[in-house]
């Protein structure tokens, strides 16, 4: 039996890679990697990579990589399963495969089904005639329609035992409606009763689509304004966050963490589709896992006050350790993004966001409080690190502004501090260009697969078709948007690798090189991953379109046998004016 995917998804999330790999081989950091001498292989200089975004390992000396599950498996000579079960034991999980486990899959996947059948029966309540003083309240909160609907929003109804008996009559156990959180019982003999009684209800729905909870809120004033699920088998409020299953398809490229509920719905409302909220929790470093799965870019919208200053510091401090940029967004005059988007509307909130503080001050500032700059050997050692961390920016108006901060604050004139910043980004561009220089003059032969019958015979197209695997596993939402069909790719594992990909995120599941470590062999594996470390670029719609272009350009042309396929295919060359006829 294949595990099941929540089950691989808590297990990877649980190990990250540079910490199972630094158990074993000495790393150091470099920008975002890891390197180290290589395991698999003796070398004196390190060759072997890790990409903690990606969740993978390179060798460049050998060509082994993977993701982590590889590694056990490499490293420990272990079997696909073997390898699971020993990350499994690593952080303490239950791997579900006896008897009792399955049977405890088989609970939860009941308590899955429930929450959805008392999320459809709330928001039936809330359409019904008795939901009217529901809909009013949502009306009066400026919820339209369409949102009420994308968010399932519903209505417990007043009453003891309404949500018990229907679900009851839908075939589930008392027990069962304990386990899940949806009906309270004080003492062991007493009666059960609903947990959620006259209140507007949000379903809570985990990133695979699950309800998983539910908020409640008082439908006016009353204590507690919010009532939430308590912790259950399927719900931990320190792993999930409200939104997150419509969010992670923004293609916004950022995310904005808010507070509340309502704030994340009505940013929704108003087109910002990239809106999360945590669930009345300060973030956990959980959370900072799941979001490095769809974002590199978070936007905090907390409260102007004391108190949301120090829960974005309390974030930002989580935050540092990890490749996901920050900005801060101030609100004045609104208490939240909900207040702040009726009284003031859409246009000016995008304002907002465009004026969101970066993590560029906030980094200048943690530079310049480690020196004493009255001292002049530690201004230059504030100018140096400053200009470091400058040079890096990717924008010449953000370098020239933030230059211009530390050279005020270093007490030296802006030029002195751009001629230092230029000089690094020379050195660093050299550097760069000798790189790519070097994956330029690497002969044909070098990139191919060192697998017998899995040459590659269509040089440009597997190219492309590269990309796009580097593409989807650096943003899975694309794989809703790529036209491509594994039959379309010239090389054959490439193909069955975007197959698999693309069936994983289906599922519901994060595509990733984990995912494929069941049904590819460790030499595919490692061909991969230097597919993945040769294409580190940024995603654009514009290389999307080319490499399809490509892929498909090439797929046309050998497709050519007869004088009819000719005409067809010049035909096709005529129409996208000569884009993919040289494959
Ligand atoms: P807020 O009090 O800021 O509520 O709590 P809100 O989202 O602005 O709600 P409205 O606009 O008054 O309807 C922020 C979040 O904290 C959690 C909820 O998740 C809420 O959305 N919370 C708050 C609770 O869980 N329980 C409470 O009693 C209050
Ligand atoms: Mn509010």
């Amino acid at each position: 039996m294949p595990f099941p995917a929540t089950f691989l998804d808590e297990l990877v999330a649980r190990n990250p890679i540079e910490e199972v790999v630094g158990s074993y081989v000495s790393l150091t950091r470099r920008g975002s990697n890891y390197f180290g001498l290589c395991p698999f292989h003796n070398e004196k200089t390190p060759s072997f990579s890790v990409a903690p975004d990606k969740q993978m390992y390179y060798c460049f000396g050998c060509g082994k990589g993977g993701g982590v599950i590889n590694f056990i498996m490499e490293r420990e000579n272990l079997s696909y399963p073997d390898a699971v079960r020993h990350l499994a034991k690593r952080v303490g999980m239950e791997v579900p495969e006896d008897a009792g486990h399955r049977e405890n899959y088989r609970r939860r996947e009941r308590l899955y089904a429930l929450c959805k059948e008392a999320a459809r029966f709330f928001h039936e309540q809330f359409l019904a005639p008795g939901g009217q003083a529901a809909r009013e309240y949502a009306a009066k909160r400026g919820l339209s329609p369409a949102c009420l609907t994308r968010f399932g929003i519903g209505y417990a109804p007043d009453g003891w035992r309404n949500l018990l008996e229907a679900m009851k009559a839908k075939g589930y156990e008392e027990q069962e409606l304990l386990d899940a959180g949806l009906i309270v019982r004080k003492e062991q003999k007493g009666n059960a009763y609903d947990k959620f009684r006259n209140r507007l209800m949000f379903p809570i729905i985990d990133v695979r689509g699950n309800v998983i909870a539910f908020g409640g809120r008082v439908m006016g004033e009353g204590e507690p304004k919010y009532l939430n699920s308590p912790e259950t088998e399927i719900f931990s409020k320190r792993r999930n966050l409200f939104a997150l299953n419509v969010a992670k398809k923004t293609k916004r490229g950022y995310l904005i963490l808010c507070e509340g509920y309502m704030d994340a719905i009505t940013l929704h409302q108003y087109g910002f589709d990239c809106a999360v909220a945590s669930l009345g929790t300060s973030l956990t470093e959980e959370h900072v896992k799941l979001l490095s799965n769809y974002t590199k870019e978070l936007i905090l919208t907390y409260d102007g006050d004391a108190a949301g200053q120090r829960a974005s510091q309390r974030v930002l401090n989580i935050l540092e350790k990890t490749n996901i940029r920050v900005r801060v967004l101030k609100m004045e005059g609104a208490k939240d993004p909900d207040e702040f988007l009726h009284r003031y509307g859409p246009e000016r909130f995008e304002r907002l966001l465009q004026g969101a503080e970066s993590q560029t001050t906030y980094l200048l500032q943690n530079i310049r409080q480690k020196y004493d700059l009255d001292q002049d050997e530690q201004r230059v050692g504030f100018i140096k690190e400053a200009a470091q961390m400058i040079a890096g920016l990717p924008s010449a108006v953000e370098r020239e502004v933030y230059g211009g901060r530390a050279a005020e604050a270093a007490g030296v004139t802006p030029q002195t501090l751009k001629t230092e910043v230029d000089r690094i980004r020379e050195q660093r561009a050299r550097q760069a260009s000798r790189r790519q220089e070097k994956i330029d003059l690497s002969p044909m032969t070098q990139r191919q697969p060192k697998i017998r019958g899995e040459q590659y015979h269509a040089p440009r197209s597997s190219q492309a078709e590269e990309q796009i695997l580097a593409m989807i596993i650096q943003e899975p939402g694309l794989c809703d948007e790529i036209p491509l069909e594994p039959e379309e790719f010239s090389s054959d594992l490439l193909g069955r690798a975007y197959d698999a990909l693309r069936e994983v995120w289906r599922r519901g599941g994060h595509p990733d090189l984990n995912t494929l470590a069941e049904s590819f062999s460790a030499q595919e594996i490692g061909h991969l991953s230097s597919v993945l470390n040769r294409w580190d670029h940024v995603v654009s719609s514009r290389a999307i379109k080319d490499c399809v272009e490509i892929i498909r350009g090439h797929k046309k042309a050998s497709q050519v046998k007869s004088a009819e396929d000719m005409m067809d295919y010049l035909k096709y060359i005529q129409e996208k004016k000569g884009l993919g006829a040289n494959t």
